[in-house]
């Protein structure tokens, strides 16, 4: 949202956001469900998931909604509490992704990390990351496509700096091939190193 290359409309560009985010979380549960059927995960791939959300959406998504929300609880009064809250959701989502980070690498390093333990931070991470993604695109977008100003906008779009391309964040680009693999699609290119 907000950043160079974005579409016109910054509502899409967010709501483009929130798809490929939510499709990347699918590919982790995907990987989750394997667990019960007694099947080791692809821990490399959970790790890409969340790495690249910590290095993407906690630095440049968040950020720009944090601006956003602000300028949405200035012209909306009446929002402020539930604006409050989805901030705050921002700084839980950052600090459990860094924790299931730790443990995905510890895995992937051979160490012993209690599998239990690490399912659970995963299935909390994705539910939470899930009802925050809903939250949003139910109840403010709509209400900011109405209420923020071309000005709000472009204070949004200054909120964090310009992601680099998705050709160039290599994660993004692993990512891109992984999900074509496993959900044997073309990829689109939408969404992504925005
Ligand atoms: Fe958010
Ligand atoms: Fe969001």
């Amino acid at each position: 949202m907000g950043g160079s290359g974005n579409p016109a409309n910054p509502i899409d560009g967010w709501r483009a956001e929130h798809a490929w985010f939510s499709r990347l979380l699918e590919l982790v549960r995907g990987q989750l469900d394997l667990v019960h059927a007694g099947e080791r995960p692809d821990y490399e791939l959970m790790l890409d998931v969340v790495a690249y959300l910590r290095e993407y959406s906690d630095r440049f998504h968040h950020p720009r909604e944090d601006v956003a929300f602000e300028r949405l609880a200035e012209r909306c009064p009446e929002m402020d509490l539930v604006l409050a809250r989805l901030r705050q959701e921002h700084r839980v989502i950052a600090h459990a992704g860094e924790t299931l980070r730790e443990h995905l690498e510890a895995i992937l390093a051979g160490a012993i990390v209690p599998r239990g333990e690490v399912e659970v931070a995963v299935a909390m991470y994705l539910v939470y990351y899930g009802n925050h993604i809903a939250k949003e695109e139910e109840d403010i977008l709509p209400r900011a496509a109405q209420a923020l100003t071309p000005q709000d906008w472009e204070a949004v779009g200054a909120g964090a700096p310009a992601a680099p391309a998705a050709s160039e964040l290599a994660l993004a680009g692993r990512l891109e091939e992984r999900c074509r693999a496993l959900l044997g699609e073309a990829a689109t290119g939408a969404g992504r190193g925005r």
